[in-house]
């Protein structure tokens, strides 16, 4: 990752460079006691923003994914000559109303947004769509406004599916290339969700149980605990800490003597991680590990990955992401419409938005070099450390 970002800051620099001459107020970046990053790109003058102010608000910057996905739509759009007010919201929905609000008041011509609760910005949106600023939701769909323009996102739906067929593949269900394995089970499986304030929780939970329902059916999959609803499942804000503590009641409560867990589907790594703690500390461990699926390719749990205590994870390119909201923002700020490849899932409870899916991978430890290390999106060492890089 750091190669790209590096290329891309040298191409930004150049670009400020030549709008201002060599001129000294291009601006900095600052960070804010609350650990939120602040542009302060000069602003009045021109400066690196000849292109106007944008605000991305992202949710958190506990997950490794949401920091890449800011810069790299920061380091997008400067590119392009806009000056860029990037926020994270320290998944606390006040704090990111607050960076909205101040977003606006400062001028911005465009929003790239990531929700932390999806519901909770109907007010912000308002008083957007009352300056005529573009919405672009960002990853997560902003629900209960129509003040929402467009979607970037990937087939969340399908992402689900991918996350189901990996666990299948896991316990030998099914082989990778989609064709019948040679397990017949029954096996024991425990489900958790993401949040439920975030939309794509219900689209990961969908295609996943829609997955695994015919072997729900005919008794080759079994939840001894019986917790089945995605509200039974869910995770708030989705905390490692949390799934880790109902990893550890579902153990207490429904494999005590002697019933054995062999899988869990997981929507995230970072519950993945918290999940695998409680299994670890129930004294599971390699060969004979639960199969437990994940998502975003995050680098501690890649290394996981290599170490067989993760089965896999679903990989989602940040980098084409942030691309696709750069795409979108420079259609409105020229006057146009963003094309869209979807114009019928994303249904925000008050209109269906206009969005652009894009397409997810599964890796497994045999394709970590193919998927993630060829595609610069790790380095061989970050995958060996089991850390990202500084810088
Ligand atoms: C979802 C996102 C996932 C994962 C999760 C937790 O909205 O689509 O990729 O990052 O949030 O951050």
């Amino acid at each position: 990752m750091r190669g790209m970002k590096l290329v891309a800051l040298l191409s930004a620099l150049l670009l400020v460079l030549a709008a201002c001459g060599g001129g000294d107020d291009g601006g900095s970046d600052t960070t804010a006691a609350d650990g939120s990053t602040e542009e302060t790109t000069g602003g009045g003058g021109g400066g690196g923003g000849e292109g106007g102010l944008i605000g991305v608000a992202m949710p958190t910057q506990t997950s490794e994914r949401w920091i890449a996905d800011g810069n790299s739509v920061k380091e997008g759009l400067e590119e392009l000559g806009y000056e860029v007010d990037l926020q994270f919201g320290n998944d606390d929905i006040p704090t990111q109303t607050q960076q909205i609000d101040s977003m606006i008041t400062s001028g911005a011509q465009l929003l790239i947004i990531a929700a932390i609760d999806g519901t909770a910005l109907t007010a912000q949106l308002d008083a957007a769509a009352a300056e005529g600023i573009p919405v672009v939701s960002y990853d997560r769909l902003i629900r209960d406004s129509e003040n929402v323009d467009f979607y970037v996102t990937f087939d969340n739906y399908k992402v689900g599916v991918q996350q189901a067929t990996a666990l299948l593949v896991g316990l030998g269900l099914l082989n990778a290339d989609g064709s019948e394995g040679d397990a017949t089970g029954p096996f024991n499986i425990e489900l958790f969700a993401g949040s439920l304030d975030d939309n794509n929780a219900f689209f990961f939970w969908n295609g996943a149980i829609d997955t695994l329902q015919p072997y729900f059916d005919d008794g080759t999959l079994v939840v001894p605990s019986g917790q089945m609803d995605i509200e039974q499942a869910a995770i708030l804000r989705w905390q490692q800490e949390t799934a880790q503590r109902r990893m550890e009641d579902l153990l207490t409560a429904a494999y005590s003597g002697g019933t054995e867990i062999d899988g869990v589907l997981s929507p995230y790594d970072g519950l993945s991680r918290g999940i695998i703690t409680a299994l670890q500390n129930a004294g599971y461990s390699t060969p004979d590990f639960p199969v437990v699926t994940g998502q975003d390719a995050e680098i501690a749990s890649v290394k996981l990955i290599v170490d067989e205590l993760q089965q896999s994870t679903i990989f989602k390119d940040t980098r084409k992401l942030a691309a696709q909201a750069v795409t979108a923002s420079q259609a409105y700020l020229a006057g146009n419409e963003p094309e869209a490849n979807d114009t019928e899932t994303y249904e925000n409870g008050v209109k269906v938005v206009p969005s652009y899916l894009l397409e997810s991978d599964i890796v497994y430890a045999d394709n970590i070099t193919a998927l993630l290390v060829d595609s610069g999106y790790w380095t061989q060492e970050e995958v060996d450390s089991g850390q990202a890089a500084e810088g």
